[in-house]
């Protein structure tokens, strides 16, 4: 598996590929097959449907890794707190009140058949085909809890970061031994890699930054590692800024997940020799295709040449990309082989 040789620290060219949300919106067949389910949950939860999905992306285009379908939001639904996908307004929760009622040991109940998925996908990828495994961060997942919405900056948890940060330490705590048996059972059912998805670890100032992002993060990673020997790690502190190097020291991520903003070479000159990067073409250049995206491509292939790089988006494909472009993206890709 190409994937897995770049997470071991190989440097290969051209680079392993896939894409954040490459099951999704912008595909017929996915459209299709979310018609079929009714909604957005119904679908993670059913692994005849969820493994389909999963498989679409990579019968079109080929990708060197297919992400389980699911959500980072099933694990607090699956702790018993209420979710739903309102049509356009994407996820509605109850603002989370207190931690008391969150309920670990259920929990393993509720996400079964995304396990499910896993088994059913892993038996049917072509066996050079990764598959990847993923969990929210705990900080992300916590955003949403408290604050019940997504769309903002999330101004309730950031208000009780300084005025109740003990509710908010609850909360991650519970997160974080959830999410470790969690991706423990996706391991389990035949993940080859996990990834961490701490999308909005930006909202913080740094000192919160480390309790609540690093922290919870590293106790998953250290789990993970000691259970699993060998097992890559992927982490995606989103908009993080300069605290990336210290993310990727602290936690001990074996790769990370690069946003859009930031600089191939400004990110390799701050991590830790050994690291391994993902990303990060503007998933907007998907949506312009043309001579831009071939300039995006061959920019982001030069940046990273000599590098272990998996080639992916610094943050997901969105509804409106035509599916004509991702084609020529690999092309472009497969094509640029370069003296590694
Ligand atoms: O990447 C993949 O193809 C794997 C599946 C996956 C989904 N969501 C499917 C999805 C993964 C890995 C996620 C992660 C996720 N979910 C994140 C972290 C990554 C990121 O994008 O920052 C977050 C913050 C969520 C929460 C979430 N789920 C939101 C905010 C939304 C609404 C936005 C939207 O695009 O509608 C979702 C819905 C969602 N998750 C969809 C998909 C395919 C669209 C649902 C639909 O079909 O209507």
């Amino acid at each position: 598996m190409k994937l897995m040789r770049v997470l071991n620290g190989e440097a290969i060219s051209p680079p392993p590929v896939w894409l954040m949300r490459q099951a999704g919106r912008y595909l017929s067949e996915y459209r299709a097959v979310r018609g079929q389910a009714g909604d957005f949950i119904s679908l993670c939860l059913n692994p005849e449907l969820a493994a389909e999905v999963t498989l679409q992306p990579i019968r079109r285009y080929g990708f060197d890794a297919a992400i389980l379908f699911s959500d980072i939001l099933i694990l607090p639904m699956a702790l018993g707190q209420g979710l739903r996908f309102a049509e356009g307004e994407g996820p509605l929760l109850p603002p989370l009140q207190n931690s008391a009622g969150l309920n670990i040991a259920a929990a393993p109940g509720v996400y079964a058949p995304v396990l499910e998925t896993v088994r059913r996908v892993r038996a049917a990828l072509p066996p050079q085909t990764a598959l990847i495994g993923f969990a929210g961060g705990p900080a992300t997942v916590a955003c949403y809890m408290l604050d019940g919405k997504g769309g903002g900056d999330f101004p309730r948890t950031r208000a009780l970061a300084y005025e109740n940060s003990a509710l908010v330490q609850s909360v991650l705590d519970i997160l974080v031994e959830a999410t470790i048996t969690y991706l423990q059972g996706q391991i389990t059912a035949g993940a080859n890699c996990v990834m961490l998805f701490e999308s909005w670890a930006g909202i913080f100032p740094a000192s919160q930054f480390r309790q609540f992002v690093i922290e919870p993060n590293r106790r998953i990673v250290s789990a993970l590692k000691s259970a699993n020997p060998g097992l890559k790690i992927i982490g995606f502190p989103r908009l993080c800024g300069l605290l990336l190097g210290e993310y990727v020291r602290e936690t001990g991520v074996d790769a990370v997940s690069l946003d859009t903003v930031t600089d191939p070479a400004a990110a390799i000159a701050a991590c830790p020799p050994g690291t391994v990067f993902q990303g990060n073409l503007d998933p907007l250049l998907l949506k312009s295709g043309g001579a831009a995206l071939e300039t995006g491509v061959a920019r982001l292939l030069q940046a990273f040449r000599g590098t272990p790089h998996v080639f992916n988006l610094g943050h997901g494909i969105t509804p409106d990309v035509p599916p004509e472009n991702i084609a020529r993206l690999m092309e472009l890709i497969r094509n640029n082989a370069m003296p590694a």
